[in-house]
């Protein structure tokens, strides 16, 4: 099986080059299912039912979340009830939908578990004692595919996250930073990297209008931030061959809106 895995996509521009891209690239290589994170897809803060409904008609499976996913409230309580929306599974108990979606996929069995860190977050359970309960759940359902959004602000949250499920999990990608890092490594059968980066504009801070991030950094009075109309954008996509539940290879795609793209392997430990 072979999976595609997109970063957070950050508002209009984001999705613009999903609709643009994304189909054709889904061809290209072969790929059987494609996970992206939704939480800023809606003018940076949060999802839609009409922008949910435009990435899954460009391509996207099934749409993880985390701090943001709420910021739409009544939008994303009506997704959360849809089979192709997650929102982080460590939310408290009480919060609507789920972090874990068990899909068929050319008969293969995928599971999807989108979980959040604790550093910088909202309140949130133990990832790291959720993550073991739920992939034993998982791993008692017979399915061998198993992948991880771990939507996380601390690198080294991810990295714990890695250290326990190496050779346990098919695939590890960190979200939430929106700055892609260059540590797209296949370890023990498992793909990680610490984060995908974002999809939408590229010449700013994090997919926002760098004016409000500037005035607050410099002055310390906040604002709006905002997802400027006019960027030149990046769409980045991870595309790892599974076997039998095993990450075997993988490589990182990123595609500028000039066109230009460039391609970078993942390093396999042996
Ligand atoms: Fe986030």
């Amino acid at each position: 099986m072979i999976i595609g895995f997109i970063g957070d996509i950050v508002g209009r521009p984001g999705r613009k080059i999903i609709k643009e891209n994304l189909s054709k690239l889904r061809v290209e290589f072969n790929i059987d299912f494609i996970v992206a994170n939704g939480e800023n897809a809606s003018h940076g803060f949060g999802l839609t039912t009409k922008n949910c409904d435009e990435l899954l008609k460009s391509g996207i499976d099934i749409i993880t979340g985390g701090n943001h996913s709420f910021d739409k409230r009544a939008d994303m309580e009506a997704l959360l009830k849809t089979d192709s929306v997650l929102r982080p599974d460590n939310y408290p108990l009480g919060v609507s939908g789920s972090g874990l979606a068990i899909k068929e996929v050319n008969g293969e069995k995928i599971a999807v578990l989108n979980l959040m860190g604790q550093y910088g977050m909202p309140i949130v359970e133990n990832p790291f004692n959720w993550a073991k309960e739920k992939i034993t759940y998982i791993q008692e359902q017979n399915v061998k595919n198993i992948i991880i959004d771990f939507h996380a602000e601390a690198t080294s949250e991810k990295r714990v996250i890695m250290m326990m499920f190496k050779g346990i999990v098919s695939s590890i990608f960190g979200t939430h930073t929106h700055v892609g890092t260059d540590d797209l490594t296949i370890c023990e059968g498992t793909s990680y990297v610490s984060d995908v980066g974002l999809t939408g504009c590229r010449d700013n801070v994090i997919g926002m209008d760098s004016t409000v991030p500037i005035k607050k950094a410099t002055t310390g009075l906040g604002g709006h931030f905002d997802v400027p109309n006019n960027c030149k954008s990046i769409l980045q996509l991870i595309v790892v061959y599974l076997n039998d539940g095993k990450a075997i290879d993988a490589f990182k795609i990123k595609v500028y809106d000039n066109g230009q793209r460039v391609i970078t392997k993942a390093f396999i430990e042996k």
